[in-house]
């Protein structure tokens, strides 16, 4: 399957186009099909930021980079490592709601993703195109399905009933605190107005962390990523690691787009990260108009639910 996507990029990266084919024929130490990379009879798709898509209305595209420029400076002034670990205990606690899987997807459907002007059909949709999508190519990754209908269940943090955080405290791309802000994160120049940047402590290469000690003892800026991660884990998902990685890393992109970061990953992330580039190219994807029927597709996304977390979960 080829898949060719224009796209004109809204942030500091460079537009780029990469091919990649997707094999199933290596199964790494979990059991789970490897990726592969290759020339021919590719999935096609580009390497953009979060805020990643294609336009042709040059007005709206200049509207959109002011929007999208205020988005990012507010982010990086206010994501501190003190709001990030005040956050995590709040929304660590769980007691918001009870809820199943599928009704947050429901709930979702209120929620609008500011940064994401584009989809503008409900955020079930894309949900399911992108679980639809990766199972098309991999039908025996049962768990790669589930995790595309999941990965942005998060964004119910956009909901008054959890809080009604503000956009910049949600989505957009990610990035670690507690250590320098990596050249590669898009309006890099609005950190100076982020007390960590100032503090010695934070703003090595380093910061508080050591080589190689794992990705999982890394604070991350707080946003849907994070917040579905903790959900997940906390409420005993029987998901394999790779799909916890996709969750907490997806909109991480100075580190699966440039690189960044990559010294603070240890050997299980190193394997988990195959996948969240595969995870990638079809979370893009599925911002294409293909129109899923949500009545057909559920008894399967059902099946898996059920599988791989409880009837209720806490949030
Ligand atoms: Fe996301
Ligand atoms: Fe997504």
């Amino acid at each position: 399957m080829t898949i060719l996507i224009e796209q004109i990029e809204n942030g500091a990266q460079a537009e780029e186009q990469k091919t990649l084919t997707i094999t199933n024929d290596l199964v790494l130490d979990g059991g789970f099909a490897e990726p592969k990379e290759a020339s021919n009879d590719g999935f096609l798709a580009p390497e953009i930021n979060a805020f990643g898509h294609s336009f042709r209305d040059y007005d709206a595209e200049s509207q959109r980079q002011k929007t999208v420029e205020e988005f990012y400076r507010l982010n990086h002034i206010h994501q501190t490592y003190d709001f990030v670990k005040r956050k995590r205990e709040e929304y660590g606690k769980l007691d918001k709601i009870e809820m199943s899987i599928w009704e947050c997807c429901e709930l979702l459907n209120d929620v609008i993703d500011e940064s994401d002007p584009d989809l503008d059909e409900p955020q079930i949709e894309h949900l399911l195109q992108t679980a639809e999508a990766i199972r098309k190519d991999y039908p025996d990754e049962d768990w790669l399905h589930l995790t595309g209908l999941i990965h942005d269940l998060g964004k119910v943090l956009l909901h008054p009933s959890f809080g009604g955080l503000p956009q910049w405290a949600v989505v957009g791309d990610t990035h670690p605190l507690g250590c320098a802000f990596d050249e590669s994160i898009v309006h890099h120049k609005y950190f100076e107005g982020n007390p960590d940047y100032h503090n010695p402590a934070y703003n090595t290469k380093c910061g508080i962390y050591s080589e190689g000690c794992g990705l999982d003892n890394v604070m991350i800026t707080w946003g849907h990523d994070d917040y579905m991660y903790l959900v997940a884990k906390e409420n005993k998902t029987t998901l394999p690691p790779a799909a916890l990685f996709i969750i907490r890393y997806h909109s991480f992109y100075p580190l699966h787009r440039c690189g960044a970061y990559t010294h603070l990953m240890n050997e299980q992330d190193k394997e988990s990260m195959k996948w969240l580039k595969i995870f990638n190219k079809y979370d893009l994807y599925s911002k294409s108009k293909v129109r899923i029927d949500v009545e057909e597709v559920k008894p399967y996304y059902m099946s898996l639910i059920e599988k791989y977390f409880p009837a209720k979960l806490r949030w």
